[in-house]
């Protein structure tokens, strides 16, 4: 970096706003560098339907009204469960939403569900229901928004198994707008890279830039998909760095209590909150690598040309000094 780098804000395409008092606590956070946010609907209860997200969308779009940075553009998502119906998509794509979250139903060999807000998932993406839930979505241009992981494996393999039925969902609506979430496996790399353009990934700072060993030490970076092998790691280094245009910045900040992430392992919550250092710290790696010329389209250009929205007109001005990280934002701590 010279001494200031300036980036439009970002176009933040996966994160987890909650609601009510989180809400309050990190909503300000993105708002300050993200010109367009992606809401995910894992709320507890989920976004099942046009009702939910209508109501979701004034919630967030209050908050930030008061924060004084009402044009931020959100980009809304429902959950799909089993009970999603074809008349629902329709409805929510007449109402303008985004895209389409899907949770795979299934629980681990410890009997531990997918991930937060995961449960009531889609038990057979293959489903009469679903096919027609599917089909109504490429005909109306929503996005469906994998959480690209196959339940009952092993974790370190659950997203390379889930290859397939991305292949399958392909092959089946060849026009279906595709984002597999948070990618963390080179196999699964490969695979977006040989699909089609509209077939994308995002990518989280804990994927592109943790490693196995530092998440295994520290319950903050602990998360679904979990972050694999540095030779996973280099796999999505390689495409930001070529700055390949269907590899998308999808942060995944998900906050947890602090109580809830400082627990044994196997019983600490899943989700990494990132949203206070998201720039500084993406600018600190990639100017490492000599790579700040790549930043602008990885953080908001290449989502924006590939959905059609407009980059934010706001811009982030960063300056070369070390990275300030609080212990805690709120009683959530970061990553780091
Ligand atoms: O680690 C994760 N946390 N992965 C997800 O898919 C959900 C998220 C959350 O909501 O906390
Ligand atoms: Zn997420």
């Amino acid at each position: 970096m010279s001494d200031t780098l300036v980036l439009p804000m970002f176009a933040n395409m996966h994160c987890h706003l909650r609601q009510g008092v989180m809400l309050r606590n990190v909503l300000p956070h993105s708002a300050a560098h993200d010109g367009i946010i992606l809401p995910m609907p894992n709320t507890d209860p989920h976004i099942a339907n046009h009702v939910d997200v209508s109501m979701y969308f004034v919630e967030i779009l209050n908050e930030l009204t008061s924060l004084g940075h009402e044009e931020t553009e959100l980009l809304m998502t429902i959950k799909m469960t089993d009970d999603t119906t074809p008349e629902e998509i329709e409805q929510v794509a007449e109402q303008g939403i985004f895209g389409v979250k899907v949770y795979p139903e299934g629980k681990d060999s410890a009997g531990r569900e997918l991930t937060t807000g995961a449960s009531h998932g889609l038990t057979d993406f293959f489903a009469p229901r679903a096919i027609e839930c599917f089909a109504m979505m490429a005909k109306h241009g929503l996005k469906l928004l994998l959480h690209g992981e196959l339940p009952e494996a092993d974790e370190r393999y659950a997203e390379a198994y889930f290859i397939p039925t991305l292949l399958r969902l392909h092959e089946l609506f060849l026009d279906l707008q595709i984002s597999v979430e948070h990618v963390s496996c080179e196999a699964m790399v490969a695979a977006i890279k040989r699909l089609p353009s509209h077939i994308v990934g995002t990518v989280t700072p804990q994927h592109l830039l943790f490693t196995r060993a530092e998440m295994l030490s520290n319950p903050h970076l602990k998360c679904k998909p979990t972050i694999k092998t540095v030779f996973d790691r280099n796999a999505l280094w390689s495409e930001v760095a070529v700055g390949n245009p269907k590899f998308l910045w999808g942060p995944d900040c998900a906050p947890h209590p602090r109580a809830a992430k400082e627990k044994p392992w196997e019983e600490a919550a899943n989700g990494c909150f990132s949203a206070p250092i998201q720039p500084e710290l993406l600018a600190t790696k990639f100017s490492e690598r000599h790579l700040e010329e790549r930043l602008a389209d990885f953080t908001s250009g290449f989502a924006c040309r590939r959905y059609g929205l407009t980059v934010p007109k706001g811009t982030i001005t960063l300056v070369r000094e070390p990275l300030k990280v609080e212990q805690e934002y709120g009683g959530v701590v970061p990553i780091m």
